[in-house]
């Protein structure tokens, strides 16, 4: 079983960049199939902390192939940074391939970014302000600029000056000042010229490791409650991040694909605006914060905290049809009295399906005994304290789901794999 997916099964930032890092040496190749510098792994390699927005984890590997794929939006300057300042702390990467079906980020995106957010008022997002949005729907919108025209000088011109005419109008309506193609062009045309040689038919190069048998890894972003169609709209990214979206955004097909694994933490945080039934807006909330240090990594806004959603979990399991659940986060909790989680939302018969219904869901609560005692030298299941193995498998139980692998610390060394079929078979 060659090809694994792995996604985040609840907002995002459940720790997916370390599961890519330790998984990641495997494969031959490592592909991330959608979102951009919206995202943000930590992963800790060697002593050495590294930040990634864009390059998948894999590039740590000098033996493996890391591929930016095509339904992926790209921020050229972000990018080069990224390659530079992990090239500062580590001479020997593995080697780079960027789809040319990927599309470019530019300073339009991001002032748009901006200028919506604002326009929305109240029903404002909270996003990144990276320019993802406005990025997808220039896609969507079919006037888009792809990595194939970025690295096509003459071409690039002539779709900026296409695309500016258009845009520069909606910024100038929304209040914004407007920009010139010809500074633009300066500004990235240098840029360009650096990424062209990483610049190529990802999708080839992914189909024939597939087919050749080798381990190739998909990285997901944010979570499957982010998703554009499956997430709590209209509070979601403007990409797929479910498992399906590895399909759109690399350019295999589903039978493809053989595990899925969706990481989770063992409560639940998101970032931004939107409905989160198990938040806890109070001193429990902030405990856990604390406790997981959890700050966003691409902004450092503090992250909403609350208990684990069984229930939304559940429905994550089915919309990625995950093989197997990545636990994290287990250590955290160590040391509170007792854990609650959602098994459902009072008066509701599944997951809520309005906005107006996911913003009134009221969970219903069940209560587990906490546990105690420090989580990060566990390296085999029974090595857990016996609360903390209860709660594990009441989760494994009410998701019809087994825990294939643990998370008990940041490092690499602190997991289990505790099932090697649900991962490379
Ligand atoms: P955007 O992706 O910047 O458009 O933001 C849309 C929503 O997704 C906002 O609520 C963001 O906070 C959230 N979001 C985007 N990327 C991430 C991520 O990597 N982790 C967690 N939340 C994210």
């Amino acid at each position: 079983m060659p090809t694994l997916v792995i996604v985040g099964a609840q907002w995002g930032d459940e720790a997916k960049g370390k599961m890519i890092d330790v998984l990641g040496s495997d494969s031959s190749v490592v592909v991330r199939y959608s979102g951009g510098n919206n995202a943000g792994h930590t992963v800790i390699f060697g002593g050495r902390e590294f930040k990634f927005h864009l390059l998948p984890a894999g590039i740590l590997h000098p033996g493996t192939l890391s591929v930016l794929g095509s339904g992926m939006v790209l921020c050229p300057s972000g990018l080069l940074k990224e390659i530079d300042d992990t090239r500062a702390k580590q001479a020997e990467l593995g080697d780079l391939l960027i789809s040319a079906a990927a599309h470019v980020v530019l300073p339009h995106h991001r002032r748009l970014d901006a200028l919506e957010e604002e326009a929305r008022g109240k029903g404002r997002t909270g996003t990144t302000s990276r320019g993802i949005g406005p990025a997808y729907t220039d896609k969507v919108q079919r006037i888009g600029i792809r990595m194939a025209d970025l690295v096509d000088g003459p071409r690039f011109r002539e779709r900026l000056e296409a695309v500016l005419e258009f845009k520069n109008r909606l910024i100038t309506l929304l209040g914004g000042e407007p920009f010139a193609a010809a500074e633009v062009y300066d500004e990235y045309a240098p840029m360009a010229e650096r990424l062209a040689p990483w610049v190529g038919n990802a999708e080839a190069a992914v189909q024939n490791a597939v087919a050749a048998g080798q381990h190739v890894l998909f990285e997901g972003a944010q979570g499957a409650f982010l998703d554009l169609d499956h997430g709590t709209y209209p509070y979601v990214t403007s990409s797929h991040p479910v498992a399906g979206g590895a399909c759109l955004g690399t350019g295999i097909g589903p039978r493809d694909i053989d595990n899925v694994l969706g990481v989770a933490k063992v409560y639940c945080t998101r970032v931004g605006e939107g409905p989160f039934p198990t938040e806890l807006d109070n001193e429990i909330g902030a405990r856990i914060r604390e406790a997981g240090h959890e700050y966003g990594t691409t902004t450092g806004r503090p992250r909403r905290c609350g208990w684990l959603d069984l229930a939304a979990l559940r429905h994550s399991c089915r919309i990625n049809s995950l093989s197997g659940l990545v636990m994290t986060r287990l250590d955290t909790l160590s040391g509170f009295p007792e854990v609650k989680a959602s098994v459902g939302y009072e008066g509701l018969d599944g997951m809520p399906q309005t906005e107006t219904e996911w913003r009134e869901a009221r969970p219903i609560w069940r209560t587990f005994p906490g546990w105690t005692g420090d989580l990060r030298s566990c390296r085999r299941r029974e090595d857990l304290p016996a609360e903390c193995l209860r709660y594990l498998e009441a989760v494994e139980e009410f998701t019809g789901t087994p825990a294939a692998i643990l998370s008990v610390g940041p490092d690499r060394e602190e997991t289990m794999i505790l099932r090697p079929d649900l991962v490379w078979g």
